[in-house]
């Protein structure tokens, strides 16, 4: 791509911070001994990953024994919901999720389903937030697992997670597990006590750490059934060789994150105020789809009886890089199950954009951005605007 792409495509992934990148080749460099050997240097990368687990353990408010690291969230989210069905069927086998949930939560239940697990499913109004009392309707004493998303990748969606746990600890001995891939590092989350979720997800590669990094987070030692079998790494809970300079990296980008989080979401809300409102102009030829009280890094919008694709194309030409609705989706031509959730005007329904803040973007790539979709829409729907 020219060197003036102005990469609008964060939540499908983003560029690794400067410093990460240099903490990841350090540790490369040296501490590549395995952390379970028992020699000095071995004993040395335990250490470093012990501090590594320490840090996330901090930022989330829980002790470092619960900070397991994985490969990224799709591991995190198929380990806690698989693991803590499993490991729960003596309390019951009732499991409540949502309908815009990743698919790596949704093909986890599905799965679970196969193995006679009971499956239901929280709907969303328009703007894409649960209602707190279909969950009180639908949460039993014998549901074993809510999983929900905090901020849906496709539309910017918050949940009121710290209300659902309330109810989920009252109405049942169900644990609490959250999707906070899209959320850590842009809203406050931690375990908070007695009253917070019990199980978090992270990816490492969505807050400028790296693709194939993750954390599974939990509130208090939990019953569950390991997923990933072997070598007892991880506290016995996860699999594999960890892998050191990968964790050390989250942990540095998860610092970085929450430690900027304040000031980049105020940029971000004032960017996506600016963008409202200029696609506000463009009356009913566009529909935007997150709300103004949806997360502030993401703002999707639709414009009528055009496919994604077109838009993408047609801004990639001005340099400027979004993507569909989720990037997961992107190359699938049927509707995004959110966009379907969200019950929206069949217009609109194929050519939903994802315009997505990260922390290497800046007003004048706004600025550029405003001016591209200006020109792209009275190249596509000039007719209907003059
Ligand atoms: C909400 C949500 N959950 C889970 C994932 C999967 O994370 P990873 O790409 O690290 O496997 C994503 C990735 O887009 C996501 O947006």
């Amino acid at each position: 791509m020219k060197v003036n792409t102005i990469y609008l495509d964060n939540s499908a992934t983003t560029k690794p911070y400067k410093e990460v990148m240099q903490t990841f080749m350090a540790v490369n460099e040296q501490y590549y001994a395995n952390p379970a050997s028992i020699h000095a240097m071995g004993v040395e990368s335990n250490e470093l990953l012990m501090r590594a687990r320490e840090q996330v353990a901090d930022i989330l408010k829980t002790e470092a024994k619960n900070v397991l690291f994985t490969s990224g969230g799709t591991e995190s989210n198929n380990t806690a919901i698989i693991g803590l069905a499993r490991g729960n069927t003596h309390k019951g086998k009732h499991i409540l999720t949502t309908e815009i949930e990743h698919p790596s939560v949704l093909e986890s239940v599905k799965q679970l389903e196969k193995e006679g697990f009971e499956i239901e499913y929280l709907h969303v109004n328009a703007q894409g937030v649960i209602s707190l009392d279909e969950l009180k309707a639908k949460i039993r004493k014998d549901t074993i697992l809510v999983s929900m998303m905090h901020v849906n990748n496709e539309m910017g969606a918050i949940q009121p997670i710290f209300e659902a746990a309330t109810i989920v600890h009252a109405e049942s001995r169900a644990a609490f597990h959250i999707d906070a891939v899209q959320s850590f590092g842009k809203l406050p989350l931690t375990f908070n006590g007695e009253e917070g979720p019990d199980c978090i997800t992270i990816s490492g590669h969505k807050i400028h750490g790296f693709k194939g990094s993750g954390v599974l987070a939990f509130r208090k030692k939990m019953q569950w059934q390991p997923y990933a079998l072997g070598g007892g790494q991880e506290f016995g809970l996860r699999s594999g060789t960890v892998a050191v300079p990968q964790a050390v990296a989250l942990s540095k980008a998860a610092r970085i994150a929450v430690e900027t989080m304040n000031e980049r979401a105020e940029k971000y809300r004032k960017w996506q105020q600016q963008i409202r409102a200029e696609l506000g102009q463009f009356g009913d030829v566009v529909h935007i789809l997150s709300t103004p009280e949806s997360a502030a890094h993401i703002l999707s919008f639709s414009i009528r009886d055009l496919k994604g694709e077109v838009i993408i194309n047609a801004l990639q030409k001005y340099g400027v890089i979004v993507s569909t609705s989720s990037a997961c989706s992107s190359k699938q031509t049927k509707t995004s199950h959110v966009v379907e959730a969200l019950n929206i005007d069949e217009h609109f329904k194929k050519g939903v954009i994802r315009v997505s803040f990260g922390a290497h973007v800046t007003s004048e790539d706004i600025a550029q951005f405003i001016l591209a979709i200006k020109k792209v829409l009275m190249e596509l729907k000039g007719e209907l605007l003059l």
